[in-house]
């Protein structure tokens, strides 16, 4: 199935504001549909079945008041390990969910069930073979996640990852990992993506859930405050050093672990949930402002590139 990515003429900017656990929610995809940009959340970020119906009722409520929305998504974890996937995932094909990001694994058998009531599937990968493997399982669109993403990153810088993704595949790629501007935006789609994804700038934004601690938080930090380790969660991922250090966790003990090992939350007196994961464009984020005038911005700051680049010739 080949992707129309103006979404039917809806798209003001190629920007999706990517899926956050804990961050996103109805309200922030909603602010992002309603300035013309994607946006989605993580089924996950609902703590029961009840609260991911009442969250997609806030959608199809929400949606049905704006003009011409972006388009949207649910982020699943379409792994085997996850408990609560076979029953999301009936409720997304019930609801016929326009596009589902999915991450680990890429099941042949869950992509077909949603391209069966004509949803899309965009998956998340960090290498070229994981794109093969997705590509082969029939993903409409790969998510490229680069070195310097928040949330469970990938360690390869965004122009080899890109070039390498397109030796093995012609699918269509959407990038994500570090982007914060407009002229991000154009950047990436300069580099052959038919999306940016970005995340982290937009945790800082009256819509999200984040809490005041993670948002002020987020106004102090810049990329040197971002470690890198897979010794928390067992997967490669991007943390924000202060959170460690307030919640006991040594960040340079954890550099210094044998890799493969990781440190369990009771051992670092660590309340998980005050430990936080954004990328490295966090730098950018000066203010806890409105998710939509933080949409209109980079749509304006994406067409002045534009424009800047066609002039410039
Ligand atoms: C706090 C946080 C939580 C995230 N949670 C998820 C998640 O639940 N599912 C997912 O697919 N990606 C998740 N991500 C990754 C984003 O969807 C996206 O790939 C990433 O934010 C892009 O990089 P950037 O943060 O540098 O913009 C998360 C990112 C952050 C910062």
């Amino acid at each position: 199935m080949s992707v129309d990515f103006t979404f039917g003429g809806s798209m003001k900017a190629p920007l999706c504001v990517a899926p956050m656990f804990l961050v996103s929610n109805p309200a922030l995809t909603l602010a992002a549909c309603s300035r013309g940009v994607m946006g989605g959340f993580p089924a996950h970020s609902t703590r029961t079945r009840e609260g991911f119906v009442q969250w997609l009722d806030e959608m199809a409520a929400g949606l049905a008041e704006l003009e011409n929305p972006g388009p949207w998504a649910v982020n699943l974890v379409v792994h085997g390990t996850n408990e609560r996937l076979e029953g999301d995932l009936a409720l997304c094909i019930e609801r016929k969910i326009p596009i589902i990001l999915t991450s680990k694994g890429a099941p042949k058998d869950v992509f077909s069930r949603i391209h069966d009531y004509g949803g899309l599937v965009f998956h998340d990968v960090a290498s070229a073979r994981h794109a093969e493997k997705a590509a082969e399982a029939g993903a409409d669109a790969l998510i490229a996640v680069a070195s310097g993403a928040g949330g469970k990153t990938g360690t390869i810088n965004p122009f080899a990852l890109l070039n390498e993704i397109r030796d093995v595949t012609d699918k269509p790629i959407i990038l994500a990992g570090g982007m914060s501007t407009g002229r991000d935006v154009f950047a990436a789609e300069a580099m052959g993506a038919s999306l940016a994804y970005i995340g982290t700038r937009f945790i800082a934004t009256k819509e999200s859930l984040s809490d005041d601690y993670t948002q002020q938080m987020m106004i102090g930090c810049s990329a040197k405050d971002i470690l890198f380790t897979t010794a928390l969660s067992g997967a490669p991922q991007n943390w924000v050093r202060p959170t460690l250090i307030e919640e006991g966790i040594d960040p340079d003990a954890l550099l210094a672990m044998k890799p493969g090992t990781t440190v369990k939350a009771t051992a670092a007196k660590a309340r998980y949930s005050k430990i936080k994961s954004a990328g490295q464009g966090i730098g950018m984020i000066k203010a806890v402002e409105s998710a939509a005038d933080l949409c209109d911005r980079i749509i304006a700051e994406y067409q002045d590139a534009k424009r800047s680049i066609a002039t410039a010739g």
